[in-house]
């Protein structure tokens, strides 16, 4: 079985772990751990590159990093992050998305209500994850969506029509449990939420927020299983303090 019907099997059976990353160090790691499959998220522009959001990421950029994830994670999924205005056409978005297949990628995910593009994609056996909700191409005040009747019976309807057009799974990103829930229950797809509650098919989180990385902020959403920051903060202090006293190189360094 190919592993995106691995992962879609998932669904109702047991929970997905997805994480994201952006390098080869991470994504063994990923692999080792048994993560179900590794998406390189357009996030790279904010908590590695270094931008207040995602928009100024380019396909070079996305494609670099796409193929270390790949030489890192040889067995593992890998969904590539398609960056913004770069899938605005079904023309453009299959070139686009044919160089993360040649990146390394199984795999492509794109944002919104696209459902002409998902379609073409999906024609030509691209394998194509929605994303619904927060979706932060498009949406830049980050409050959680789909709150009220309305907004959130267009996510489901959303949520339907990108099934239909053939997408094998949906992110939904920032939205109430419940409707995290209802689309969960609706469609015949794996949902995989960051924010979106308990009741969706899978998770997903930036590995930065997770490990405790990042030094903006830490979503509401996020559990932080470690805080590496400080230990490397720690290190390099310690690592400072060595050579500035003479502690380093030691004898055990050095050549004879
Ligand atoms: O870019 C990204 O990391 C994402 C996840 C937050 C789902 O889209």
């Amino acid at each position: 079985m190919g592993k995106i019907a691995e992962l879609m099997k998932k669904k109702g059976r047991e929970k997905i772990a997805a994480l994201t990353a952006y390098d080869y160090p991470t994504a063994k790691l990923l692999e080792e751990a048994g993560i179900d499959f590794i998406l390189v998220g357009d996030s790279l522009g904010v908590v590695v590159l270094g931008y207040e959001n995602p928009l100024p990421v380019t396909m070079e950029d996305m494609l670099h990093h796409t193929r270390a994830v790949a030489r890192g994670a040889r067995k593992t999924l890998i969904i590539g992050d398609m960056p913004a205005n770069t899938y605005g056409t079904p023309s453009i978005a299959l070139r686009n998305a044919k160089r993360f297949l040649d990146a390394g990628a199984e795999g492509v995910k794109i944002e919104g209500m696209k459902t002409d593009v998902v379609r073409a994609l999906v024609e030509e056996g691209i394998p194509v994850m929605s994303h619904l909700g927060l979706t932060p191409q498009s949406i830049h005040d980050y409050r959680v969506q789909g709150k009220d009747e309305e907004e959130g019976m267009r996510i489901l309807k959303e949520a339907r029509a990108l099934e239909e057009a053939g997408a094998f799974s949906i992110v939904l990103e920032c939205v109430p449990e419940s409707l995290g829930e209802k689309i969960t229950k609706s469609i015949g797809i794996p949902t995989i939420g960051i924010g979106a509650g308990r009741y969706t098919d899978g998770q997903i989180l930036v590995i930065n927020d997770l490990l405790g990385l990042f030094d903006r902020y830490v979503p509401k959403f996020v559990r932080q299983y470690a805080n590496l920051r400080w230990e490397i903060r720690e290190a390099l202090l310690k690592y400072k303090s060595d050579v500035k006293g003479r502690g380093f190189p030691g004898e055990e360094n050095v050549f004879h």
